[in-house]
């Protein structure tokens, strides 16, 4: 772990910085800044005074309206979790983990609440779909900041959502609520692997958009990716179709991801849940 704040936003993004050189490593911007995803856990179960504290602290985020437009699904008994574990077998973190939980959108709360103060509902709209997933969203965020602070790792998992259908099933997702992403939580076993993030001159603009460096500043980025973190043997997806890549970067890691169609099943699954995303 680097000493100082600057060490560790030159870790994260590889790239020589001034702010933050004299505060020390400490405290929850490091944490951040060292943060993970872990897919390696201990079997070691999470307290269940720590899971409420986490959920409480994830809970605390911030909501669109005050809607508070989440749901959190925590999977506790053997045969339900069996079910989910079978629902992605390419990814062993997920039956390892100790604790699995699935983090939703809820845009019911508010339908059904229109109905008991007997009061029109007439925003059926996309804004409304996506209010409730970054909800969602944040209350994911919130809940691994406060695991992680207390010492746990997390993964999410988004690739449950390929079998959407099932796991609404299984769930018993009524109208009106949908997976965002599942959690798999558990006390990690070995540091994990800091995975380098794009510049803040990619990611970040002064006054107006500016995506005029876009080409070359990936470029770099590439190149530094691929320095820091070499893809491991065999890792290349889809090299029947396009080949092996020398090196293989991060773009091309994308670009192959999504050269064929991924989860064209959700759109559908949402709109079967009652939203008509006007
Ligand atoms: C919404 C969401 C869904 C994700 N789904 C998966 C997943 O299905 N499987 C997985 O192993 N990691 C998943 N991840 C983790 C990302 O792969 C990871 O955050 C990314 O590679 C950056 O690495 P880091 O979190 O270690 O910085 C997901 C992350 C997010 C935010």
């Amino acid at each position: 772990m680097s000493d100082t704040i600057a060490g560790l936003i030159e870790r994260r993004f590889g790239l020589p910085t001034r702010a933050g050189q004299d505060q020390p490593a400490s405290g929850t911007v490091a944490g951040m800044l060292a943060r993970r995803s872990q897919r390696r856990f201990k079997p070691d179960p999470v307290a269940e005074e720590t899971l409420e504290i986490v959920l409480a602290a994830a809970l605390s985020a911030p909501a669109k309206s005050d809607l508070q437009q989440a749901s959190i699904v925590v999977i506790r008994e053997a045969a339900q979790r069996s079910a989910i574990n079978g629902l992605v077998e390419s990814m062993p973190w997920i039956p390892q983990a100790p604790l699995f939980l699935v983090f939703c959108g809820d845009n019911r709360r508010i339908r059904r609440i229109a109905e008991l103060r007997d009061k029109p509902f007439p925003n059926d709209t996309l804004d409304m779909f996506m209010n409730a997933a970054v909800d969602a969203g944040i209350v994911l965020q919130a809940f691994i900041t406060a695991a992680e602070s207390l010492g746990l790792g997390c993964c999410p998992i988004s690739l449950i959502r390929n079998r959407i259908e099932r796991l609404g099933e299984l769930l018993a997702l009524p109208e009106g609520v949908f997976p965002v992403a599942g959690l798999c939580v558990g006390h990690p076993e070995g540091a994990g692997k800091l995975s380098l993030r794009l510049p803040p001159s990619i990611t970040v603009h002064t006054d107006r958009y500016d995506a005029s460096r876009f080409d070359s500043e990936l470029a770099a980025y590439d190149a530094r990716r691929a320095k820091a973190e070499p893809a491991e043997p065999g890792k290349q997806r889809f090299t029947e179709r396009w080949g092996l890549a020398e090196p293989y970067t991060w773009s091309e890691d994308k670009a192959r991801q999504y050269s064929v169609p991924e989860r064209h099943s959700f759109g559908p699954y949402v709109r079967k849940q009652g939203f008509a995303l006007k």
